[in-house]
């Protein structure tokens, strides 16, 4: 079994709802040698993250960066990770009310020095959540799932 772990924070449920699609795609019934975990970026440390094979992190954008919930997720898990999850897969969904670059850019930097490896164009959902935003969280959650199954990353 693989594993793939998502990591989320959400404080008016918008990136909750992203994150319960990502999930559903994730565990669709054609993939089956993927284990999915859901946590919340507050309630998720360095178990978590080791366990994972790959990775999926959600947040609103708050003040042109990732939220605190998620940075401090990655600020308590840096150092007792350091040099475990090299080049790692990893994507991004971000809730956002009319942009989503600055908490875009501002993991990337982060990811960086994880060496994370990017293997799926992020899912930005702006305003008003939508039935096509969560559509595109199910097949972002799919694509990792099935890609992870296949040995791709
Ligand atoms: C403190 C704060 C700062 C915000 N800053 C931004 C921002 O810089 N860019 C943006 O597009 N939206 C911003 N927003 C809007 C949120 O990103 C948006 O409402 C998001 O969908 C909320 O997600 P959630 O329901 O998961 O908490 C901000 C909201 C709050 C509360």
């Amino acid at each position: 079994m693989k594993h793939l772990l998502i990591i989320y924070h959400s404080q008016t449920g918008k990136t909750a709802q992203m994150a319960e699609a990502v999930r559903a795609g994730a565990e669709h019934e054609d993939i089956e040698g993927v284990e999915v975990r859901l946590g919340r970026a507050l309630e998720s440390g360095v178990e978590d993250l080791l366990w994972a094979d790959a990775l999926l992190l959600g947040t609103p954008e708050n003040f042109g960066y990732m939220s605190g919930g998620l940075k401090d997720f990655l600020d308590r898990t840096f150092y007792p990770c350091e040099g475990k999850l090299e080049g790692m897969a990893f994507a991004m969904f971000i809730g956002a009310g009319n942009d989503g670059t600055g908490a875009i850019s501002s993991i990337r930097r982060i990811a960086n020095g994880y060496t994370f490896r990017e293997v799926q164009e992020p899912v930005i959902a702006r305003g008003e959540l939508t039935g096509g935003h969560l559509e595109a969280c199910r097949t972002l959650g799919m694509s990792m799932a099935a890609g992870l199954e296949l040995g791709m990353f």
